[in-house]
């Protein structure tokens, strides 16, 4: 049996001239738990041409959702940012990762932590109601150089809030937080800076950063991915993985190429 299934391309959303998503039909026997990513990729000649994207959508929807940024000579995403619908992919049949709330300790506030593209492991981890049983409030950290970066954002705070299954959830217990660097904007600075300064929990009403209490998920830059490592095992934070649940997890964004 191949290792990939081949979906068709439902929909492509340009975000930026450097940002995509798009959303493909899903085999019904493609499992993933929310926060995991799988391979996908485009056939070139003979041979898949695949890289590691996280699933965007939550695992109960029937659809799939990825998010990309666009890379000019890059092998794959110069040639999947011309994807239209109808279009066909190829999608691996098995996903994996950390950043799933399995790999965490119970907790009091889980802090959701994604710059760039490193949003969307956590697009799926906040549309899980399993999520908002096992913490009392999600923070959900979007870091961007500008303004025009920070995608999904609508969907967060208009639709989400409105959404049948989660909609309550959401409203009572998610806490969206988008902040850029270099426009000017309602929230300002480097991740690493407002936690660091207690800016962010002064903004979100929230008491600050607890080992004891309170649990990280964190993907994006690399730079970004060693800063914050760093501030957490200096509080005490103890990272996380399979079958070892601790208080973080981290995961680089994938799709540089
Ligand atoms: P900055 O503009 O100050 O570099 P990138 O587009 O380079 O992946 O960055 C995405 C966001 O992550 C930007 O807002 C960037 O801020 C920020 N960032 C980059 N490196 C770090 C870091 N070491 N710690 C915190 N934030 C970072």
């Amino acid at each position: 049996m191949s290792n990939f299934n081949q979906e068709s391309v439902l929909s492509v959303h340009h975000w930026t001239d450097t940002l995509f998503s798009f959303t493909t039909t899903r085999d019904p026997s493609f499992r993933f738990r929310n926060g995991e990513f799988t391979m996908i990729g485009l056939r070139v000649g003979e041979k898949p041409l695949l890289r590691a994207y996280s699933v965007a959508s939550a695992n109960y929807e029937d659809r799939l959702e990825f998010f990309s940024i666009k890379v000019p000579d890059g092998p794959l995403t110069s040639r999947l940012q011309h994807l239209k619908e109808g279009d066909e992919i190829i999608v691996g049949r098995k996903a994996t990762g950390t950043l799933v709330i399995d790999n965490l300790r119970n907790g009091r506030n889980l802090y959701l932590i994604g710059t760039g593209t490193g949003l969307a492991p956590f697009l799926s981890v906040i549309k899980d109601p399993e999520t908002y049983d096992r913490f009392e409030k999600v923070v959900l950290l979007h870091g961007c150089r500008h303004v025009r970066e920070l995608a999904y954002g609508e969907m967060i705070t208009d639709k989400l809030p409105n959404d049948d299954l989660i909609g309550e959830l959401v409203r009572n217990q998610l806490i969206y937080y988008p902040t850029v660097t270099r426009d000017p904007f309602r929230n300002r600075g480097r991740i690493t800076d407002l936690i660091t300064s207690n800016k962010l929990f002064d903004d979100i009403s929230l008491p600050v950063l607890d080992a004891e209490k309170d649990r990280v998920m964190m993907c994006g830059s690399p730079a970004l991915l060693v800063d914050m490592k760093k501030l957490l095992l200096d509080h005490d934070f103890v990272e996380g993985n399979h079958g070892e649940p601790a208080d973080f997890v981290v995961e680089k964004a994938f799709a540089g190429r």
